[in-house]
């Protein structure tokens, strides 16, 4: 784990889930924590919580599909050490068979998963270059492994969610070609998989807790300067760093 003191992360979609567990798991390890919320009533009890635990945690008004909130974000902020792109959703509506799949719900399932991960962290970056060891970590899934959905034997196979899995397919793509431009800096680029977890993302149906899916997370957060950028790991057998096939 890099020196952690004195460090500073933003979680996108913080309010709640993994984001929150992700967001306490990192303040509870010293780092000030920047809770992204789009509702500034949801974001501000969730820092309450984490306050109430000792932890240094602030409120930002993120909204990760709206230009102006993350330009206003970035403009609040003089230092950013992490990045965590966890905001993400999985709309009903696009949980359906692939060819019954609205277009506006898969274009919504884009400007959150795919979109709004470019858009903040492309309004973070210069703030992240400034940072001794800046850290991006992409919140992808299982899902969206395009190994694990053609391989017949795998649990993930019988999952044809046309929208959620190809949003994090993409930001798996999105992964490596940000660790690529950012290779010859000290900045790090991984996608973590927190594994199939109990949020209100899925109706609770998960049998992990979202702080063991936040591990994955938090260690991707806090890689030391030998640490792996352009990876993809994490999942549902709690063995932190575990490889997933792309
Ligand atoms: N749960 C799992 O089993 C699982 C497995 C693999 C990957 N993941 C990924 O883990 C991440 C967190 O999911 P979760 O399970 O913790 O779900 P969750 O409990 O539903 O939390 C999702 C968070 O994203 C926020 N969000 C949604 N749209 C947003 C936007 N436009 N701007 C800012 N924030 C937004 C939500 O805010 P509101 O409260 O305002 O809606 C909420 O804070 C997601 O990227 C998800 O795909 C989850």
């Amino acid at each position: 784990m890099t020196n952690s003191i004195g460090s500073i992360a933003l979680i996108t979609g913080a309010n709640k889930g993994i984001g929150l567990e992700a967001a306490r798991a990192l303040g509870s390890a010293g780092i000030t924590v920047l809770l992204g919320s789009r509702s500034p009533e949801r974001g501000e009890k969730a820092v309450s919580e984490l306050t109430a635990d000792g932890i240094d945690a602030r409120f930002v008004h993120l909204d990760v599909t709206d230009e102006a909130s993350i330009r206003e974000a970035a403009g609040g902020l003089d230092r950013l050490d992490i990045l965590v792109n966890n905001a993400g959703i999985a709309p009903a509506e696009a949980s359906v068979l692939p060819s019954a799949t609205p277009l506006a719900a898969l274009r919504h399932t884009y400007e959150t998963n795919v979109f709004g991960v470019v858009a903040v962290t492309n309004a973070m970056l210069p703030l992240l270059r400034r940072s001794p060891a800046g850290r991006i970590v992409n919140v992808s899934s299982e899902l969206g492994s395009l190994t694990l959905l053609t391989d017949p034997e795998s649990p993930f196979f019988p999952f044809n969610l046309l929208a959620y899995n190809s949003s994090k397919t993409a930001l798996n793509g999105i992964t490596i070609a940000y660790a690529k431009e950012l290779a010859d800096t000290p900045i790090k680029v991984n996608a973590a998989n927190p594994g199939y977890c109990a949020t209100d993302l899925n109706a609770h149906t998960g049998p992990r807790s979202a702080a063991q899916g936040a591990a994955e997370i938090v260690r991707l957060a806090t890689l030391a300067a030998d640490g792996p950028t352009g990876t993809f790991t994490g999942g549902s057998n709690d063995q932190l760093g575990a490889p997933l096939p792309w």
